[in-house]
């Protein structure tokens, strides 16, 4: 009798601290419902002004995208990534000069989703600068976050902010932007649209687009350093002529894309030392009560599908599908930038 009571009070006491646990997790979603959110003043024009205050050849700064805030999970997430953000500095080794986020600040553009961003904004310790996302309503990305196109200095290097929100950038107004950069030791270009495809198995389909070839070529021909882009949930980096593309979409926004292939919350920190430029992945886990109600699921999906395959034991899966793009093979800008 005695040992069946001892074995029900365990149990009890296990799911209790369970509960407890999870509970535990969901508590800065609370407290951030009744956050102060950051002076719409607080803007890219303002935060550029501070940033070019800044003299030396050796800093920091952090690069993050998508965080699409306004949906609680999506701020979540960004919460517990802006936690590890602001202990970034705690060595003391290099000053962060920004925090940089490459677009979808915002859900779907509503006033609400902005003003979950500015909270997001004002717990950030370092100034916060912000490229226009494709979810961004242009008028209200104005309203609370400023200027949508610019460039600005920050101690040896040269940052450039473009809008391709609409896929294809102001190609005129990026070159002449790129040859002012030409003065600093290290160009940074960034923007919401990556000029690539990071993940193959998927729908965005922007490799076979003139802009974004030629785009890539541009950027080679002004020895970008860096390009930070977003819009893909994800994390993927790659190198087109000795410019490396670097897509951080994974800043809030749930995610779908298997974690083995880079899809999983994180921010990308980036170090300059006078010539040389190091960026270190920092690969965040989720809140655990969301871990538990999709990423685990998530990824419990994709190994069920791939543990039993789309059909293969019936399906013969022998139909070649045509790209939806045609003369793909005879187009002038594949071969040279006009
Ligand atoms: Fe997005």
């Amino acid at each position: 009798m005695g040992a069946k009571l001892n074995r029900h009070i365990t149990r009890k006491v296990f799911w209790l601290l369970c509960i407890i646990i999870v509970a535990y997790s969901l508590l800065p979603l609370i407290s951030f419902q009744f956050a102060k959110p950051a002076e719409k003043s607080n803007n890219n024009q303002v935060n550029v002004e501070q940033i070019e205050k800044n003299e030396g050849s050796y800093f920091s700064f952090i690069v993050f995208g998508d965080s699409h805030n306004g949906l609680f999970t999506n701020d979540a997430s960004t919460l517990k990534l802006l936690w590890h953000m602001n202990r970034e500095d705690r060595f003391r080794k290099v000053p962060i000069d920004f925090v940089v986020s490459v677009g979808d600040v915002s859900l779907d553009g509503s006033r609400h989703d902005f003003k979950a961003w500015k909270k997001i904004q004002n717990l950030t310790k370092y100034p916060v600068i912000a490229a226009i996302g494709n979810h961004d309503d242009r008028e209200l990305f104005k309203e609370f976050c400023g200027d949508n196109q610019f460039a600005f200095v920050n101690r040896n290097s040269y940052f450039i902010v473009v809008d391709n929100a609409d896929d294809a950038p102001d190609v005129e107004w990026l070159e002449e932007r790129l040859k002012d950069g030409q003065r600093y030791a290290h160009t940074f270009v960034i923007m919401h649209k990556p000029p690539c495809d990071p993940y193959q198995q998927e729908w965005y389909n922007i490799d076979n687009a003139p802009w974004a070839y030629n785009l890539r070529k541009l950027l080679a021909k002004y020895h970008v350093d860096m390009v930070f882009a977003g819009h893909k949930h994800m994390f993927r980096c790659q190198k087109f002529d000795g410019v490396d593309y670097v897509t951080t979409g994974g800043g809030g926004m749930l995610i779908e894309v298997p974690e083995s292939d880079g899809g999983y919350l994180h921010y990308i920190r980036v170090m300059v030392n006078h010539d040389y430029v190091t960026y270190e992945i920092r690969k965040v886990s989720p809140p655990l009560w969301l871990h538990i109600t999709y990423y685990l699921a998530k990824e419990a999906l994709y190994w069920a599908r791939n543990w039993y395959g789309s059909g293969y034991i019936f399906g013969k899966n022998k139909t070649i599908i045509e790209p939806k793009v045609q003369g793909l093979n005879d187009q002038e800008y594949w071969f040279e930038r006009k």
